[in-house]
């Protein structure tokens, strides 16, 4: 376990360093933050199926790593830069209520940060208030590309 939590750490690391080689592309840099959030996702429905031990380390990490990871987000969202990626132009059009999904997000991981989930059940039911997030918003301003 401790081996897998280093590990984690330093795919989280990894991906900082690629953000900041890429800050000049708000398109990367964004997708990258989503992709350290899905990933965190991940770790955590891997606990709530059982198919990893819980590791309260692990529960933190991606907690954190959401938390940190939405409140950049809506930053990377310069005007035109729609093009290529998955930003649907409605973001523009309602960036107040985009901000005000992001936040929630970044509230909801903090709140969950201070009352740290202790077992298994817990994280489930955490990954299922955090989970609710992620598609209220893509359903509104996440298109295919
Ligand atoms: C405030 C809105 C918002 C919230 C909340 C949000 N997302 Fe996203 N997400 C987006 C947008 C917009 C994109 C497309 C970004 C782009 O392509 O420029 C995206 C893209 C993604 C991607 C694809 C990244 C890539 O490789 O291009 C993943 C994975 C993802 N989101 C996971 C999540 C998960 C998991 C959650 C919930 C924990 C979540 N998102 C919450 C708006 C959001």
């Amino acid at each position: 376990m401790k081996l897998k939590t280093i590990l984690s750490a330093l795919v989280i690391a990894g991906c900082g360093v690629s953000a900041v080689v890429a800050a000049d592309d708000p398109v990367k840099v964004r997708e990258s933050l989503m992709k350290q959030i899905g990933g965190s996702m991940g770790a955590l429905a891997g606990i709530a199926k059982g198919e990893k031990p819980y590791d309260a380390e692990v529960v933190k990490t991606a907690l954190t790593t959401i938390g940190t990871s939405i409140k950049a987000f809506p930053d990377q969202f310069p005007a035109g830069s729609e093009a290529g990626s998955e930003a649907s132009p409605k973001i523009w059009e309602n960036m107040d209520d985009f901000k005000a999904k992001a936040a929630k997000l970044g509230t909801d991981a903090d709140m969950l940060l201070a009352q740290l989930p202790a077992d298994q059940a817990a994280v489930g039911e955490a990954a299922g208030v955090l989970g609710k997030n992620c598609g209220g918003c893509h359903q509104l301003y996440r298109v295919k590309k």
